[in-house]
């Protein structure tokens, strides 16, 4: 089925995940010691909920042999409430309640959307978001998989039309990405706000940040455990696991669409120029005066 979209409490709700929301925001109650992924669909959600995984785990799994990461895919450790909560509500919601703490989610919801005991509470919320060229790329990418089975199958210029005009799931991405960081500046310690162009760039700074972030410092005698951690959820790695290469989310989603090229600037061989100006334009105005910039091409 081609997906489609109600507009809902300003944002653009896939109706896949209409019921899911609805659920979160009804029953879900957030415990202090939760922690959140949180993210724009195609911005590195995969990374970083195996990072995190990995990061509040590391007491138990100090040789990393046996480590769940290499025996299943990041979304399954780490599931999406709003679409996880359908079916038998009332027994996953005394499920998610018994889960061994701290417990690990993640969610595509806009910042102001989220369940009210997770935004009143000083539960730790880690937020990813990826510049808009890559993420629309990304994105056009991975749904073109769905979509290639239906017949409503949209052209790359028709999908970025609708990325300029916000109706894309979750979206629109500014608003997405602008409620995010505006929390991160007045409650610091509630939102960490990350760039995948960053974590690209130097992970290891970013690992320690997250991990000073969530109140689990590495301290020197870990150096090794924190690298070994980098190197499990690398994209060679974590794409080349069996789990990753042959396993399916949720029963819909072939795993290894998670992974496709893992690199900042791969925009450049789907835009044309006019899509470039639109776009630079669109952004520039929507985040003017936020102080939020991203980086569109690698350094390296
Ligand atoms: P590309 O499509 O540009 O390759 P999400 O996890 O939010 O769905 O984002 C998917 C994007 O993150 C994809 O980008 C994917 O390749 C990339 N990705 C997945 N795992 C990664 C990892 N371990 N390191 C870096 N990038 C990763």
């Amino acid at each position: 089925k081609a997906p489609y979209f109600y507009f809902f409490q300003n944002f653009w709700c896939p109706s896949i995940s209409l019921q899911g929301v609805h659920n979160f925001q009804k029953y879900f109650q957030a415990k202090d010691n939760d922690v959140f992924v949180a993210s724009f669909p195609k911005s590195g959600t995969t990374w970083l909920k195996a990072l995190t995984f990995a990061i509040i785990n590391c007491q138990h799994f100090e040789s990393l042999v046996n480590h769940p990461l290499l025996t299943s895919n990041p979304h399954e450790l780490v599931p999406f409430l709003e679409f996880s909560l359908v079916g038998d509500v009332d027994e996953k919601i005394v499920k998610l309640s018994h889960m061994t703490e701290p417990r690990n989610f993640a969610t595509h919801l806009p910042f102001p959307s989220l369940p009210t005991s997770i935004k009143e509470s000083n539960i730790r919320i880690i937020y990813i978001c990826r510049n808009p060229f890559d993420t629309f790329v990304s994105g056009w990418h991975f749904f073109s998989i769905f979509m290639s089975e239906s017949s409503h199958k949209i052209t790359i210029e028709e999908a970025f039309e609708r990325f300029c005009n916000g109706v894309i799931g979750f979206g629109p991405w500014w608003s997405h990405v602008l409620g995010y960081w505006k929390e991160s500046i007045t409650r610091p310690n509630k939102v960490l706000f990350l760039k995948y162009e960053d974590l690209k760039e130097d992970i290891s700074f970013h690992v320690k940040r997250i991990a000073d972030f969530l109140g689990c410092p590495f301290i020197e005698e870990e150096k090794g455990m924190m690298e070994s951690i980098i190197k499990l959820c690398s994209f060679d790695k974590m794409k080349d696991l069996e789990v990753n290469k042959f396993g399916h989310h949720l029963k819909i989603i072939e795993n290894k669409h998670f992974f496709r090229k893992g690199e900042i600037g791969d925009w450049v061989n789907h835009f044309s120029p006019s899509m470039i100006e639109k776009l630079s334009k669109i952004i520039e105005e929507k985040l003017s005066g936020s102080g939020l910039s991203f980086k569109t091409q690698s350094s390296s």
